[in-house]
């Protein structure tokens, strides 16, 4: 990042602060506002981080306007049409895509590290059959930290790497063995002959009674949905690691803040609410009575799938699944999907509808993912999950940054108080 220029601010026509603005590769300069409260006695106010860079990143860059999105620099629509996740992974980590000798000992690392601790197994026992498995996910991903205290020094870059691989490779099989109890069947344990994302859906999907059958077009898409998720730079959950991590505290704990995040209907648990939605929705006759529930701004509906606080265009993410949903479909051999018909005439409707033209309310990658992940045989309860197995990447990837940033302190919002005045307290016998 290179100082660019500056900007002054005056208070009635006199010079109150000079400060620098910076400027980064890509988007917008920023006005450097640390020394603000210093030179100006001022803080700023900006509730949900609407207009604030809480970090310097080379990760991920989005503009919102154009709907791109780059990892490192390479477009999403590239790396989906042509990566693997672990070369993504490897790409978001390092910054660089390896080359063959340098993926081989990544992957290898990864694709043998995927078994869990075995005491893991028992500490799923005491979760109820019916818990979301978003609530175990959380609550695994968080237990790691008593299990793997063996490489929690975090200034370490050797043991940090040790703990970003743990994550990477144990976090599908923590996912799976959430899905495997809600439905009352035995874990399976992880096969390393697997590629990452066939790995992922045996450990899902088979039971001890059948031969299990890798089905290559489920695999393929599963990495590309992995892929499409796997950062999205300085999001609610991305932040959320940050700002925990930023204490020092445990990796695996970091992560499970992460997730508990991810889970909102506003982020991650979006596609779990948009399939709950067309089921409501039910029929095209009904599209037009819930978006004018979604303009009615008395009614807490949304439609889900649709907007996004940097995108005011397509989210690139959203076509690239859009096609990925067609082609799973018709490979399945899955005809005339009633959900995917209705999503799309939605789509269209919300498209050409004043509201959200104005608002520029686009679909966003979780419109269409849930039809994909359910076509496949994941109940909708697993949908979030699925997002976190991917994202784990991003969140270690940005972890890892912060951690490695010289300007890194522990993260300390400011606030504007708007409560009562220093008071004296009045003993309980004297109030009235
Ligand atoms: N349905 C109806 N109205 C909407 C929607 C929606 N889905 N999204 C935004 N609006 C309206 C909002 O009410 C506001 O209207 P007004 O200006 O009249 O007050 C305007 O559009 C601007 O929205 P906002 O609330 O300022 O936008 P935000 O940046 O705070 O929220 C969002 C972004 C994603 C939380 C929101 O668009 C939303 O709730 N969408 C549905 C949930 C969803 O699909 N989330 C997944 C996001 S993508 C995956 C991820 O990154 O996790």
């Amino acid at each position: 990042m290179s100082e660019f220029d500056k900007i002054q601010i005056n208070r009635n026509n006199k010079k109150i602060a000079e400060l620098d603005i910076l400027k980064g590769s890509l988007g917008p300069d920023v006005i450097d506002i640390r020394n603000l409260q210093k030179q100006t006695g001022f803080f700023t106010y900006d509730p949900s981080y609407g207009a604030t860079s809480s970090c310097e990143s080379s990760i991920t860059f989005i503009d919102g306007d154009k709907g791109i999105l780059l990892y490192r620099g390479y477009p999403i629509e590239q790396l989906a049409e042509e990566s693997t996740f672990l070369e993504i992974a490897y790409l978001l980590l390092k910054g660089e895509l390896p080359n063959k000798q340098q993926f081989e000992m990544f992957s290898h690392n990864i694709i043998n590290h995927t078994m869990v601790h075995e005491q893991i197994l028992n500490f799923y026992q005491g979760f109820r059959r019916n818990a979301h498995p978003m609530a175990i996910l959380c609550g695994a991903t968080g237990a790691m930290s008593a299990f793997y205290e063996d490489s929690a020094d975090i200034n370490d870059p050797n043991q940090r790497m040790i703990s970003t691989n743990r994550l990477i490779a144990k976090i599908p099989t923590l996912a799976a063995m959430a899905y495997k109890y809600s439905v009352g069947q035995p874990f399976n344990y992880p096969d390393n002959e697997l590629s990452y994302s066939e790995n992922f859906l045996k450990m899902c999907f088979a039971v001890p009674t059948e031969k299990y059958n890798s089905q290559k077009v489920l695999s393929d898409a599963i990495e590309k949905i992995f892929i499409l998720h796997a950062d999205h730079e300085q999001n609610a959950s991305t932040s959320t690691v940050r700002l925990a991590g930023s204490s020092g505290a445990n990796p695996f704990a970091c992560i499970s803040a992460g997730i508990a995040s991810l889970w909102g209907p506003a982020h991650g648990g979006a596609n779990e609410a948009v399939l709950k939605m067309l089921n409501e929705i039910q029929d095209e006759r009904n599209i037009s009575k819930y978006l004018k529930k979604a303009r009615d701004k008395n009614d807490p509906f949304r439609l889900f799938g649709f907007g996004h606080r940097v995108y005011k265009n397509y989210d690139p993410r959203a076509k690239v699944m859009q096609k990925t949903c067609h082609e799973v479909l018709d490979l399945l051999g899955i005809k005339n999907n009633p959900l995917l018909s209705l999503a799309m005439k939605l789509e269209k409707i919300a498209l050409e509808d004043e509201y959200f033209i104005k608002r520029k309310l686009y679909p966003n990658v979780d419109f269409y993912s849930g039809i994909i992940l359910q076509a496949i045989g994941f109940p909708t309860s697993m949908f979030t999950v699925l997002f976190a197995v991917a994202r784990t990447v991003g969140w270690v990837a940005q972890w890892n940054e912060m951690i490695e940033d010289p300007n890194q302190r522990i993260g300390r919002p400011r606030q504007l108080y708007t409560g009562p005045n220093k008071r004296n307290y009045v003993k309980l016998n004297k109030r009235g």
